[in-house]
């Protein structure tokens, strides 16, 4: 287990919840939890961590020894701070259709990048079958490097994370006075984990999957629309460790909304954050303005990552 203390390690997680008054003013309220603000600018920063700090307990990785992981670049970023501060040397495959703002940021935290060309997307929309072929190159590199390979899609840490951290975090800072969570899906593991956690603490507690319109996988409809600006989610089939008894809804963002949305909460609020971040937020206020819920109903959501990364 690294030492956390004093480093850039104890900068990760415990980010403020804040109510966006701005972007909607009722019925209801949004509270936003600032994951941008983690070292490495996202949410992913959280799960790196933890599976790196789960790998060190458990045998897996020992110290010193060089770790390869596919990103589509926030895990990466995460990674990267947390192998930094631990002294492992990190490689990472990541599709040529993430945004270039991406490579440049972990190659500037030291960590050897290597670009894979996509199968049926395009520059800025990452398919599934782009990040498989990225995830093929990243499995053989660490077969060759002796590494140890996170996958995070199915590593338990990247849910473990968010249900001993994020979830309890959020029930902590709404005084348990939340009606729902609503939450994009790449991995799963901020869903699924946040999920368990306020369920467990309040089952009535409402959750809803955030999906692209056109690829709502989760909602069981067909993909239409396997290109999408939510970079990072979406991905058009269904996580493998994917808890559907969790989910209560799934919510589409079609892109327009989106990139409206990332504007809004740019100009309106004074929060440049990612796509995610604005769909969730989008989608928050879809469920408010629904009427489902009571008109003082508070609806918890995540603002993945920094926009800085686009
Ligand atoms: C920008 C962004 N938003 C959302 C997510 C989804 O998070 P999770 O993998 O926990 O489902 C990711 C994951 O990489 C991401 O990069």
């Amino acid at each position: 287990m690294g030492d956390r203390q004093g480093g850039v390690l104890t900068a990760i997680g415990d980010t403020p919840l804040v109510p966006l008054h701005k972007v909607h003013r009722g019925p209801g309220e949004v509270l936003a939890k600032l994951e941008f603000l983690n070292p490495g600018g996202s949410i992913k920063d959280r799960a790196a961590l933890k599976i790196i700090e789960r790998a060190l307990a458990r045998g897996d990785l020992v110290p010193g020894q060089p770790v390869v992981e596919m990103t589509s670049g926030n895990m990466g970023a995460g990674l990267a701070v947390v192998c930094a501060a631990l002294g492992h040397p990190l490689t990472l495959t990541m599709s040529e259709g993430n945004s270039p703002a991406r490579v440049k940021i972990l190659r500037e935290l030291g960590v050897e990048v290597i670009l894979v060309p996509q199968v049926d997307g395009e520059p800025g929309k990452v398919t599934g079958a782009d990040i498989a072929a990225a995830v093929d190159v990243a499995k053989r590199i660490s077969v060759e490097q002796g590494a140890y390979y996170v996958d995070q899609f199915n590593n338990p840490g990247s849910v473990l994370a968010h249900e001993e951290g994020t979830g309890p975090e959020i029930w902590a800072a709404a005084d348990g006075d939340l009606d729902a969570f609503v939450v994009a899906v790449g991995s799963g593991g901020t869903f699924v984990g946040v999920s368990r956690y306020l369920k467990s603490r309040h089952p009535s507690i409402l959750c809803a999957a955030v999906e692209p319109a056109g690829a709502a996988v989760l909602a069981g409809k067909p993909v239409t629309k396997p290109q999408h600006v939510i970079q990072g989610t979406g991905y058009g089939s269904v996580p493998p460790h994917w808890q559907p008894d969790l989910m209560d809804e799934s919510i589409a963002v079609t892109d327009e909304e989106a990139v409206l949305w990332h504007r809004r909460l740019a100009v309106e609020e004074g929060l440049y954050v990612g796509y995610s971040a604005a769909a969730n937020v989008c989608a928050a206020v879809k469920l408010l303005e629904s009427r489902r819920l009571g008109p003082d109903a508070r609806v918890v959501t995540v603002l993945c990552d920094t926009g800085l990364k686009y």
